[in-house]
């Protein structure tokens, strides 16, 4: 069972139960060699603290080790405490061609040996490999993946999904293998895209799988042992790594970092505070095996540790994007997933805590700020004035720092005011919702995001219909502005506030729904902003100073039930599960029938009964893929029980 505790990106923070113990992902299983163990496996788990590693069930299958190993069990053999997982033979195949066993007596093997994860045997699809041939891998792993869960008994599987680089194929295969009844998703042959650095291929390979898996299962990538590539591996979706590099390096000589590999003769400091280099310091490191090996696998621990870190933080794009200049392909990679920008926005939480940090040209093509675009051009409805004023990018909040300027353009011109942002365009009244009034930017913005804005900003104004734009070059664009736009304009900012952010966040034609009738907002003392919106005497809404969202309340929910037809802003609850919601109880995702597919983490929701009967406001925890696939877990949070209505006969 794998439950979630944590999310970022498509990456999370999850616990893994496993017969011998939890293993919190992500994680790093270190691969032992069995006949060549250069860290032994007791200390792994008492100095290293790894609750789990990875050896091969096909070496130990192989020749005088057999007997052993079948006598003893795999643990007792290796001598350690935790879980262990095993591995089938797939990758021998692809190093030297042919494989002596079959699916089925690796299968039986694991299960005799007590692997508490066992692997079948997929087929290697080379990257090379064209469709027809890639195919033929797909359908021979999916047959045999089927054929291990038959005789599985009590071993829990590991399923793998081949397909090559063909996107169609891996999502395909990971279709079919992840509704088998599989512990665990191993996304395979990626060791070629690996070794050479093919970086965007890898995304792309990943991406395509995570469309086809159950998101409720663990997603192990085989073969992925380089710090280098956990961030970015991580925020596609992967919890569990294999490294043999850490030993494989070592044999080599070379020095493992977070940022790439370094021979240790060439190298005057390590720069490192692990324990090998700090006892032993370069020199001692440098001419030992061992301890270089210790090195290696200090830091891939490590860097797993400051992934977890990240994802805690929500700060893994941040931490992916600086990571993507310690090597070009990295960088490639990170630009490749503009192209996965649907995927990737369906996990993306409506706000975060904290600021959104600048960290080059790529950062306005996250998702979240995708996300915020597409909603401005489908959501928000341009208020009608004569012109737009145009402001540039500065400090946040607009409002706020730009006061002056929008107050004296008003006085002349009847414009609405909007900023080209390097996120994007932000209308005024738009200001103060998360991460447009938290953000950090350089005061220099590069080329490519000056011109990405560009390309935002026009988009959004071709549609807008203003007549004409103007941008503010200082005091002496007012006469400009009087002359094209003649008359002053007064603009209830809290109101226009309310209107516009409620369209953004529930869609076009809530804030009709919602403030329709005699409208009130309660305004805070102390800060001047709205906190309540009650409307013919029911409180709709209260407005988050945290994130400038909308926490919504029960009469809200009625009049959006009223206005959106099913499935708009549903979660649909088993009927078993009604009374619960109703009293408050938070909606489980195991009772989950159906949900809006627009629906995103942190996203207000109206949980209904299967007769679309409210029967609480909740916030979502997942999106609908997630909530329909996950048997653990909160699917949402409820804010509000709505009891029955009062026409319903007593009981
Ligand atoms: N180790 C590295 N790559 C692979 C793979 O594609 N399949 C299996 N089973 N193990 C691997
Ligand atoms: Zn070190």
């Amino acid at each position: 069972m794998f439950e979630v505790r944590e999310r970022d990106g498509l990456a999370r923070i999850g616990v893994l139960e496993t017969r011998h113990g939890r293993v919190r992902t992500p994680a790093l299983l270190p691969v032992v060699n069995p006949n060549r163990p250069i860290i032994p496996p007791r200390e792994l788990a008492e100095r290293f603290r790894a609750e789990i590693l990875i050896t091969n069930a096909y070496i130990l299958g192989q020749g005088e080790l057999r007997e052993k190993v079948l006598h003893e069990g795999v643990r007792t053999f290796l001598d350690f405490p935790g879980a262990v997982m095993t591995d089938s033979g797939a990758f021998q195949s692809h190093v030297y061609g042919d494989v002596r066993v079959t699916n089925a007596e690796v299968i039986e093997f694991q299960r005799a040996i007590g692997s508490d994860l066992g692997t079948m045997l997929d087929p290697f699809s080379e990257p090379e490999h064209d469709h027809a041939r890639a195919l033929a891998d797909v359908e021979e792993t999916v047959r045999r993946a089927a054929e291990a869960d038959r005789i599985k008994g009590d071993l829990a599987l590991v399923g793998a999904v081949q397909g090559g680089l063909h996107e169609d194929l891996r999502e395909r295969c990971a279709r079919e293998v992840s509704s088998l009844g599989i512990a665990i998703a191993a996304i395979g042959g990626v060791v070629p895209l690996l070794e050479s650095y093919r970086f965007a291929d890898l995304a792309r390979v990943i991406l395509a799988s995570k469309r086809g898996l159950d998101p409720s299962k663990p997603v192990h990538l085989f073969g992925a042992g380089h710090p280098i590539v956990f961030p970015l591996a991580a925020l596609l979706g992967c919890d569990l790594f294999d490294s043999a590099s850490y030993a494989k390096y070592a044999r080599d000589g070379r020095m493992m970092f977070p940022d790439g590999t370094r021979r240790a003769a060439d190298l005057v400091d390590a720069g490192c505070a692990c324990p090998a280099c700090a006892s032993h310091g370069i020199e001692g490191v440098a001419r030992d095996e061992r301890l270089l090996a210790e090195h290696n696998l200090r830091v891939c621990f490590a860097a797993i540790g400051e992934v977890r870190r990240a994802i805690a933080a929500g700060e893994l794009w941040e931490l992916v994007e600086r990571r993507a200049r310690a090597h070009p392909a990295l960088l490639d990679a990170l630009r490749e997933l503009r192209r996965h920008t649907d995927v990737l926005e369906e996990a993306e939480p409506l706000s975060r805590r904290g600021a959104l940090e600048y960290v080059g040209p790529e950062t306005a093509h996250r998702p979240i700020l995708a996300r915020y675009r597409r909603r401005l051009l489908e959501r928000h409805s341009p208020p009608p004035a004569k012109g737009l004023l145009v402001l540039p990018e500065g400090d946040r909040p607009y409002s706020d720092r730009r006061a002056a300027i929008v107050e004296r353009a008003l006085r002349v011109a009847d414009v609405h005011v909007v900023v080209k942002s390097l996120w994007g365009p932000v209308p005024l009244e738009l200001d103060h919702v998360w991460p447009l009034s938290q953000s950090l930017i350089p005061e220099r913005a590069d080329l490519e995001a000056l011109e990405a804005a560009e390309v935002f900003f026009r988009e959004w104004a071709a549609g807008a219909g203003y007549p004409f734009g103007l941008l503010w070059e200082g005091p002496g664009s007012l006469e400009e502005l009087a002359r094209r736009a003649p008359d002053p304009r007064a603009v209830d900012w809290n109101a226009l506030r309310v209107r516009a952010t409620a369209d953004l966040q529930f869609g076009r034609g809530a804030a009709d729904a919602l403030l329709a009738g005699d409208v009130r907002l309660v305004v805070s003392k102390n800060t001047g902003k709205v906190r309540n919106v009650v409307v013919d005497g029911e409180h709709v809404l209260s407005l988050r100073a945290e994130d400038g969202y909308f926490t919504l309340k029960a009469a809200g929910a009625r009049r959006l039930r009223a206005t959106f037809p099913a499935p708009r802003l549903r979660i649909v609850v088993d009927p078993d599960a009604v009374p619960f919601h109703r009293e408050g109880k938070n909606v489980m995702a195991k009772f989950v029938r159906d949900a809006d597919p627009g629906i995103r983490p942190g996203d207000e929701a109206i949980v209904v009964d299967p007769s679309d009967e409210v029967c609480a406001v909740a916030q979502a925890a997942m999106n609908r893929r997630e909530m329909l696939a996950f048997r653990r877990g909160v699917a949402a949070r409820v804010r509000e029980g709505v009891p029955p209505p009062t026409s319903a006969p007593p009981r």
